[in-house]
């Protein structure tokens, strides 16, 4: 088949999401005007550069901002935790729709721990979490009249990895079971890997 997006796709569920997949999930902690937490997954992150680190997630559907994004570029930062396996239904339940000025992380009952650089905390849970200063948004406009796509870009200023998560000197993804989302309402979790060399390096 081939379908123009701004005609629609004319299948029972639209399938981008399935074809751009697995997409790591950015599960963000922010803070709330009155400095409770906000905890809120996106699946439209990734890092697009690593000198210096930077990554981006991409709020739409609900205006211009989601909280998330909202709290990202008020306050000037933002942290990622990464979701493993564990903490998938902790994840899940940090979707839903909440008033803003809610903790999340009560809702869940997750541990947070300080970080280092901002004032944010990050989920002690996680087996990693990434400091982010907001350095810059970018708006796309939507076919529908929801508001803006927002992208919010953040430099990663400091990088927190558990001291279990290490084995000789490497992060495992894989033995970390961390999870990634798929199309519709299907994840992945770390698994199957294999290792290729790049070309430069086999000569
Ligand atoms: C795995 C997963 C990925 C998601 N990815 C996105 C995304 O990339 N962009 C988005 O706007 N919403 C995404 N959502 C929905 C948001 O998590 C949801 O709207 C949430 O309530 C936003 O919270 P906030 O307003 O506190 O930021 C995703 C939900 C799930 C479960």
């Amino acid at each position: 088949m081939f379908y123009e997006p701004k005609n629609g796709h004319g299948l029972p569920r639209d399938p981008f999401k399935a074809l751009v997949a697995p997409r790591p999930i950015g599960w963000f902690t922010t803070l709330n005007d009155d400095g409770s937490v906000n905890l809120a997954p996106y699946s439209y992150f990734n890092a697009v550069a690593d000198d210096p680190p930077i990554v981006f997630f991409s709020s739409g559907g609900a205006g211009r901002f989601k909280d998330s994004a909202r709290n990202a570029v008020e306050r000037g930062e933002f942290v990622h935790n990464l979701v493993t396996w564990d903490l998938r239904e902790a994840m899940n339940a940090t979707s839903e729709e909440v008033d803003a000025g809610v903790d999340e992380t009560k809702l869940v009952s997750l541990d947070l721990a300080p970080c280092e650089l901002i004032e944010t905390p990050r989920v002690a849970a996680s087996p990693a979490s990434f400091e982010c200063r907001t350095i810059k948004t970018v708006e796309f406009e939507q076919n529908g009249e929801d508001g803006p796509n927002t992208l919010v870009f953040g430099e990663v200023i400091g990088i927190h990895i558990a001291g279990g998560a290490l084995e000789d000197g490497r992060f495992d993804p894989e033995a970390q079971k961390i999870i990634a989302r798929l199309g519709y309402a299907n994840y992945a979790v770390a698994g199957g890997t294999f290792r290729m060399l790049r070309p430069e390096l086999l000569k």
